[in-house]
């Protein structure tokens, strides 16, 4: 564990510093013991680049649902080609996820709560927990601006559920800054957000937003905003 003052001096030391330096300081402290979780969103197609650009060998991996969209995996094929990283592609365990679906229905996270969560857990926080195992560090695209529920998120911070470091180089980032930086370096994205998907997930949990409608508005639509977390980065 790493106590709360060392935190506290790396989000001084680091305030101010661009994401960029933020990612070179933690791979190079962390180096082979830290690895970074993408959903081949905007932010993560930066922090691909970033990561890319700094040691391309860094462990770069994401958690298939198997209900992703398909633009999802065109995007993960031309961005390990592009960038030349080994994506990891890490599947929920077959057995939990057939017996799930076969006693609760395919859709059952539109029934209630509680199976949204049953849901996420065995399609994402079961693999993450294998992906996450040897590390001391994770590197996340959690931006403050996306929700009520990361207004609070610092840079770095102690992931208890996870036992390990959570670094969070674009937390304090806008959406416009994002957009920008990625016109800048011409990176990749899913052709979804052009057409008002603004954050992506699965495709039966993922709508679609309307101008003027909070950023993770199209996730998990029919919940409240308190609740709109999958469990990956609950507090
Ligand atoms: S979620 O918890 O609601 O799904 P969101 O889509 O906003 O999260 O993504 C926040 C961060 O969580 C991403 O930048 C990424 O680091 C991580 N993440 C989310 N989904 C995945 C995924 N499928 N695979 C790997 N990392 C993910
Ligand atoms: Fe299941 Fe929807 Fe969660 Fe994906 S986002 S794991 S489909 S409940």
């Amino acid at each position: 564990m790493i106590d709360a003052s060392t935190i506290a001096d790396w989000n001084d030391q680091l305030s101010g510093a661009s994401a960029q330096q933020i990612v070179a300081f933690f791979l190079e402290k962390f180096k082979g013991k830290i690895a970074f979780s993408t959903s081949l969103g905007l932010e993560d197609q930066v922090l691909t680049q970033m990561v890319a650009d700094v040691d391309p060998s860094t462990r770069v991996f994401t958690l298939d649902t198997g209900r992703l969209f398909p633009e999802a995996y065109d995007l993960m094929d031309r961005t390990s080609k592009k960038y030349k990283i080994n994506l990891e592609v890490f599947f929920p365990n077959a057995h939990e996820v057939e017996e799930m679906v076969t006693q609760k229905g395919i859709n059952l996270f539109y029934d209630s709560i509680e199976n949204r969560k049953l849901c996420c857990r065995l399609r994402k926080l079961v693999p993450l927990a294998r992906a996450m195992q040897g590390l001391d560090a994770w590197i996340t695209g959690l931006r403050r601006e996306q929700s009520v529920t990361r207004e609070n998120m610092q840079v770095v911070e102690w992931d208890a559920g996870n036992n390990m470091l959570k670094i969070n180089p674009l937390i304090d980032w806008t959406e416009k800054q994002t957009w920008d930086y990625i016109n800048e370096h011409k990176i990749p994205v899913n052709p979804l957000h052009k057409k008002g998907f603004a954050s992506i997930g699965c495709q039966p949990c993922t709508r679609a937003i309307e101008p003027g409608e909070e950023t993770r508005a199209g996730r998990w639509w029919w919940e409240n905003p308190e609740t709109k977390e999958c469990g990956l980065h609950k507090k």
